[in-house]
């Protein structure tokens, strides 16, 4: 993380050559004023005065910091996080160098999409993170949904399809201090106008972005604004325990429920089965071919019908 914050400050011209060499002795947290004050400097695409205009939340968003270039979001955020920034504070960037998917993956984040990490004090146990994960999923969609898209589908756990392609990742973090969270940390890409057809065969074959699917271009501060918006009445549920409302509206889009699947859980735990459902903790209940029942709460799991 250190490098990261450094190659920032560096990039923007915020340390002296002298500051570089005495950076290698000091704490890398003196410096979160000025990750802080690049966060409020003018951006060129993504615009934080668009975005607040009208903004209707309560906490969500309203204190917002606009990267032009970052690596990747949710280090930032994660950065800050330990400064006391507000509740509910989202970082956003324009770019994203070294962007982090799921399972280690690499994410790529092009001029165009929506690249943003929110930085939550839930005051919840790790058991509750899987539902913060759904729960932004739904926040998602019910985003697409508003801007015109008929049919979005959630994938468990967090991606979200347009007919069957991919447009959104989710990625939740959580930083804890004596296994405690302190803050969780929830990075949302959205694939809005990128030029997919710059993507690997691979991964542009299963992705979609809203300008394909709307035939037009969305505006992506008018995307973050409602985003924001449908994140925090989701939010606000999830504060009063509102899981099942949650789940319920999960499991209405749900892409994965009757579907026949590969399961693959960490340490190499495969097999194939049907999803039955998801649990009240947001694990997806798998029938295996056995007749037994598994309840997965991390992992990937491939669609094969
Ligand atoms: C996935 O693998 O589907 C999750 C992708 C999450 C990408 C977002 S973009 C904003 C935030 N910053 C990151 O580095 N990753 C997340």
């Amino acid at each position: 993380m250190k490098e990261e914050i450094m190659n920032l400050l560096k990039k923007e011209g915020k340390l002296s050559t002298e500051t570089i060499d005495e950076i290698k002795q000091v704490d890398i947290n003196d410096f979160k004023n000025l990750v802080e004050e690049i966060g409020k400097q003018k951006t060129e695409h993504i615009i934080a005065d668009e975005i607040s205009k009208n903004l209707n939340t309560k906490y969500i968003g309203k204190n917002l910091y606009v990267f032009n270039e970052v690596k990747s979001t949710n280090t930032i955020a994660k950065f800050l996080s330990t400064n006391n920034i507000a509740d509910g504070s989202v970082i956003i960037s324009e770019k994203q160098t070294a962007a982090r998917g799921r399972s280690g993956k690499s994410w790529k984040s092009p001029l165009g999409g929506v690249w943003l990490s929110i930085v939550l004090n839930p005051h919840v146990d790790h058991s509750k993170l899987p539902l913060i994960t759904l729960a932004t999923g739904v926040a998602v969609a019910k985003t697409l949904e508003k801007v015109g898209i008929k049919n979005p589908e959630i994938k468990w756990p967090n991606d979200i399809l347009i007919n069957g392609k991919k447009i959104c990742g989710i990625l939740t973090e959580a930083v804890a201090k004596f296994n405690t969270i302190e803050n969780v940390i929830i990075g949302v890409g959205i694939d809005a106008n990128v030029d997919i057809e710059k993507f690997p065969e691979e991964l542009k074959n299963g992705s979609t972005t809203l300008e394909i699917e709307l035939g037009r271009k969305e505006n992506e501060n008018l995307l973050i604004k409602l985003f924001l918006e449908e994140f925090e009445k989701i939010s606000e549920l999830f504060d009063h325990e509102g899981y099942e409302e949650i789940l319920k509206e999960w499991r209405k889009r749900s892409y994965s429920i009757g579907k026949i699947v590969e399961v693959r859980e960490p340490f190499n735990k495969y097999y194939d089965g049907y999803v039955l459902g998801i649990s009240r903790e947001g694990a997806l209940v798998v029938e295996k071919i056995d007749g037994t029942l598994e309840k997965v709460i991390s992992g990937e799991c491939i669609i094969k019908n």
